[in-house]
């Protein structure tokens, strides 16, 4: 049978302050964001609710000792949480929303029971995670040299809310890789053997609005992304609601241990994976689905099927431009060692490829990559 839910209730407001009266955030709520989110669009408000930042914790992508720090400082008495923020500021928060996040590790070994015991109500500032709709936290587990995703129930949010006006200010850079990253959901859930007709609605749904934003964007300019925003939050909202169901596969299997080990951006490590797992899945299978998505792809950006990723690659390139491994620094032991990470830590992901990728065909990947 096939498995198809988006949980929480979804709702779009155009500003923060219509958003702040129809919650009626108050005293017992906590607000997790970060300051430079919170002073120029809810401090004016006056709110009387707590707040916690995120960033007085640790820079970078939400680690395990971050959650630690955060936990030890977090107000009792909190009714609802409320999650302002890129992924990590929402992954983070979805783990507060349980009775018992803490030690993180045992949590994320599943030695520790998942019961949510307070209202989750997320707010994406960025267009890619998609976090907002899945039941998914990733985390680098700093003393395991990885990252690794809980998958739960218990951490769906009970409400998504998206705000275009939060996104107005957001940096090219944070754009570009939040985007793609929303681009890489969409194209693993479609390809993963767990999709289906509703889950493939919104990925291609999420594909498509991407492609054609990054269109607008290569003919008028980066300035033209403005005018994008409500388009690529509800791609990254779509593709979030297709991951969430179907699952991401290889792509952010084996991005992981080049983002824990060389601190490169999620989007960014995902757009250095991206063509070599597609690359390998058509040298191994190249009918199914993933024909119907080339050709999908191939009409939007006006080219023939067979170069399809090499015309995409020239579109991604002018928002985010790629590199390769040995750029990031990666050396080829590091090759064995993200290959044996992927295999060993990464199965929950590697079990929606699109084909079966075996250790060869991993290190194969990331051979081609370097
Ligand atoms: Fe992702």
């Amino acid at each position: 049978m096939d498995k198809f839910m988006i949980k929480p209730t979804t709702l779009l407001y155009q500003t923060c302050k219509e958003f702040a009266a129809d919650m009626n955030l108050c005293e017992n709520d906590l607000i997790i964001t970060n300051e430079y989110i919170y002073d120029p669009n809810f401090k004016n408000l006056n709110l009387k609710c707590a707040t916690m930042f995120q960033e007085k914790y640790g820079a970078g992508e939400p680690s395990d000792e971050m959650v630690e720090h955060m936990y030890r400082d977090m107000p009792k008495n909190v009714k609802r949480i409320i999650a302002i923020g890129g992924g990590t500021v929402l992954d983070i928060s979805k783990l507060f929303a349980l009775k018992k996040p803490s030690p993180v590790l045992e949590l994320f070994d599943g030695k520790l029971p998942y019961e949510k015991d307070k209202e989750l109500i997320l707010v994406p500032t960025t267009c890619g995670t998609g976090s907002e709709v899945t039941n998914v936290s990733v985390l680098a587990l700093i003393s395991r040299n990885t990252k690794k995703g809980l998958a739960v129930d218990e951490l769906y949010g009970d409400t998504a809310i998206l705000i275009p006006e939060l996104l107005k200010s957001l940096p090219f850079k944070v754009f570009a890789t939040s985007s793609i990253d929303a681009l890489t959901h969409a194209v693993e859930s479609c390809l993963s053997p767990k999709a289906n007709e509703a889950t493939r609605m919104f990925s291609y749904r999420a594909i498509e609005k991407i492609l054609k934003g990054y269109l607008i964007i290569r003919d008028k300019g980066p300035e033209a992304r403005a005018g994008l925003m409500e388009d690529f939050l509800l791609a990254s909202n779509y593709a979030g609601i297709a991951f969430g169901n179907a699952g991401c596969a290889a792509v952010h299997a084996l991005s992981y241990p080049l983002g824990a080990k060389y601190h490169v951006p999620h989007g960014e490590s995902n757009y250095a994976m991206f063509t070599g797992v597609m690359n390998c899945y058509m040298t191994i299978k190249s009918d199914g689905e993933i024909a119907t998505m080339n050709t999908f792809i191939a009409g939007l950006l006006d080219c023939k099927v067979k170069d399809v990723y090499v015309e995409l690659e020239k579109l991604l390139n002018i928002v985010l431009p790629k590199k390769a491994l040995h750029e990031y620094g990666v050396n080829q032991e590091d090759l064995r060692e993200f290959t044996s990470s992927v295999m060993v830590n990464q199965g929950r992901l590697m079990a929606n490829n699109f084909v079966v990728l075996d250790a060869d065909a991993v290190y194969g990947i990331y051979q081609t990559l370097f």
